[in-house]
């Protein structure tokens, strides 16, 4: 038996160093309303709670993709190419990639996560599961830039995978998380990144569909307080992050449906007047005070595949469940 090399190679590209994100932190404490981005929701407990939301009655989005893709896989199959170099953003636990494997073929795996240690423990996992499929982590943040890099350059040409077709997998609806504009961007470089392999590439991307408020707020507001508890953990995160002392029992999760913004919000409230402190500075709470920590944007198919041309990309299809609740979105290059 041939012996082999069972480890995937690691790119750490951005390894959220607590310094360098303190002063984007301390911003947005200081601002009115105060808020905190959505990506510090994920560090190592933060990446379970939200894969225990994905179990939920309430939490329709990942099970109606699971549904999409199974009703419509093998279709999806035949406008993709095989033997891509499949990219997946925000892979988080890589269980979402992974059952795509079969319908795929992919000639290499490369999971791109801000959450990094639980990246490279899900992603050791894999590649024993997996030992012939070569597999490369990039740890970093592309929320605000999205680009594989001189050493993943150098990681596909030494396999010779540079000119193989390239996939951009973005599941999840996870493209929620950021304003239209912000949006744009995001695909823009993502488009650069399909063009620059070989010919055949695309993003296949998970959108959530704007519904009826009273399918949307449950699902951020679930009967077993998860999804609060998944709200609450970025205090801890930033507590740690920051050396700041948010006592995270003295905020109420709240999550609601803006229709005008097409968004989910979600918010912490502060129950009762308080301080939070850092080492540099504080910012007071009136009661009832709102920390903004996530918005959740919700699509019409036309507006988003009017998203993906803008991008750079050509004619997108997309497939959706027998509700019209979800839509994964294929755009080729
Ligand atoms: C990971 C951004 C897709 O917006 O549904 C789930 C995050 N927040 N419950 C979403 C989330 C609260 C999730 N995304």
């Amino acid at each position: 038996m041939r012996y082999i090399d069972q480890a995937p190679s690691f790119v750490q590209l951005h390894r959220p160093r607590a310094d360098a994100v303190q002063p984007e932190l301390i911003a947005g404490l200081l601002a009115t309303p105060a808020r905190i981005a959505p990506k510090f929701f994920y560090d190592a407990l933060g990446s379970r709670l939200f894969d225990a939301i994905t179990e939920l009655p309430e939490y329709y989005p990942t099970r109606t993709e699971a549904a999409v893709f199974a009703q419509h896989g093998a279709e999806m199959a035949r406008h993709l190419p095989e033997g891509a170099v499949l990219v997946d953003l925000g892979a988080g636990s890589c269980a979402k990639a992974a059952r795509l494997f079969p319908l795929l073929q992919p000639s290499a795996y490369v999971p791109v996560d801000i959450s990094v240690d639980y990246l490279r423990d899900t992603l050791a996992a894999l590649q024993q599961r997996h030992p012939e499929l070569p597999m490369l982590g990039l740890g970093m943040d592309f929320s605000t830039r999205f680009a594989l890099g001189p050493d993943s350059a150098t990681w596909l040409q030494e396999r010779a995978l540079a000119q193989r077709p390239r996939v951009v997998f973005y599941p999840g609806s996870s493209i929620g998380n950021f304003q239209p504009d912000e949006a744009l961007a995001l695909l823009c470089q993502t488009h650069a990144v399909c063009e620059s392999g070989g010919t055949g590439g695309g993003l296949l991307i998970g959108v959530d569909r704007v519904k009826a408020r009273t399918v949307l707020e449950p699902a951020y507001d679930d009967a077993l307080g998860v999804t609060a508890a998944f709200n609450r953990n970025l205090l801890r995160h930033v507590n740690h992050l920051l050396q700041a002392d948010f006592a995270p029992a003295a905020w109420q999760h709240v999550a609601l449906f803006n229709a005008d913004a097409s968004r989910i919000e979600m918010h912490l409230q502060a129950t009762g007047a308080q301080t939070v402190r850092w080492p540099e500075g504080e910012r007071r709470f009136a009661d009832g005070e709102r920390l903004h920590t996530e918005n959740s944007y919700k699509w019409q198919p036309e507006d988003f595949a009017a998203l993906l041309r803008e991008a750079g990309f050509g004619e997108p299809r997309h497939w959706t469940d027998a509700n019209g609740w979800f839509s994964v979105f294929w755009a080729p290059v």
